[in-house]
């Protein structure tokens, strides 16, 4: 039996990137999956490449800026799979600018998005894991939460506040059987940060992520697959003990002293 048999994940920003793949790894580990995401196609290709491997998911189109879509999408996962009894909250943007720069939309998206969506989610999944008996919660949050490159305050800003709920929520809940905890990735590559390095540097967007990568001390970018690994270690029972925790995975660069060049 696998880890995930007899459960139902909720995972957000999975019809891409780092949700797709946390999705695709809950599913062969035996969750039944529910795909979140805005783009109807990406979601649907999603579910249907976890079907294709023997999977069980269903797509669930939305957006976590909408409280309706978040209920919605809640009831229709109980309803198909029953549950949730995992949530990865892995849906997030990105903006850069300096804080006289930055458009006051793009302010209000970042929050709206990374922060409020932890809101929104807990308001319709926490009930849904009390009424199992419990369960247990990953936000993805940034390395950029602890020490950002310039430009970013606005992100950085969105992630840190992620942390403090992770924290504060873990405590909340942990009396109730629900175990929340953070990841803090370094860069991986995503269509976030190809999206970044196409932006930032149009005439050599790979130049780009091999510089990113060497920023970080183990040399490399962070692989979404690695990443997904942490995700469902502390999704896991093997993770009982870990409460209210941030769990960073960015192949040594915070631990480094060094001024990071703006990516
Ligand atoms: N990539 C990195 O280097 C990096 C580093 C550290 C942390 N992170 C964090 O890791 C997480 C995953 O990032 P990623 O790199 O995989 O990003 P990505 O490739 O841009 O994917 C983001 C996902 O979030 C979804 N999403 C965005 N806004 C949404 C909304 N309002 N409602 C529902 N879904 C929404 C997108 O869905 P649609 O496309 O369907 O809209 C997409 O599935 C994010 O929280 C990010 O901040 C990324």
């Amino acid at each position: 039996m696998s880890r995930f048999t007899g459960r139902t994940a909720l995972v957000t920003g999975a019809s891409r990137g780092l949700g797709r793949v946390v999705a695709h790894a809950l599913a062969a580990e035996g969750a039944a999956v529910g795909v979140f995401g805005r783009s109807r196609d990406r979601v649907e290709e999603t579910v249907a490449a976890i079907e294709r491997e023997g999977g069980r998911a269903l797509a669930l189109v939305g957006d976590l800026r909408v409280d309706d879509d978040v209920r919605d999408c809640v009831a229709r996962l109980a309803e198909g799979f029953g549950g949730p009894d995992l949530l990865a909250h892995t849906a997030g943007v990105l903006r850069f600018g300096s804080l006289p720069e930055l458009a006051e939309d793009d302010w209000d998206l970042l929050f709206d998005t990374n922060v409020k969506s932890c809101f929104r989610l807990a308001r319709h999944v926490v009930p849904a894991m009390r009424a199992r008996g419990g369960g247990a919660i990953v936000h993805v949050s940034s390395v950029f939460a602890q020490a950002a490159n310039p430009g970013a305050a606005a992100y950085a800003a969105s992630k840190a506040a992620m942390d403090a709920l992770t924290k504060i929520m873990a405590l909340d809940h942990i009396g109730e059987g629900i175990r929340i905890n953070g990841v803090a990735p370094g860069s991986m590559r995503t269509p976030m940060l190809e999206a970044t390095a196409a932006e930032q540097s149009p005439g050599d967007p790979e130049a780009m992520l091999r510089a990113v990568g060497a920023l970080h001390p183990l040399g490399r970018l962070i692989e979404p697959e690695e990443v997904a690994r942490l995700v469902l270690y502390l999704l896991s029972d093997d993770a009982a003990s870990i409460v209210g925790e941030t769990c960073v995975i960015d192949g040594g660069r915070l631990a480094q002293i060094g001024v990071a060049k703006r990516v």
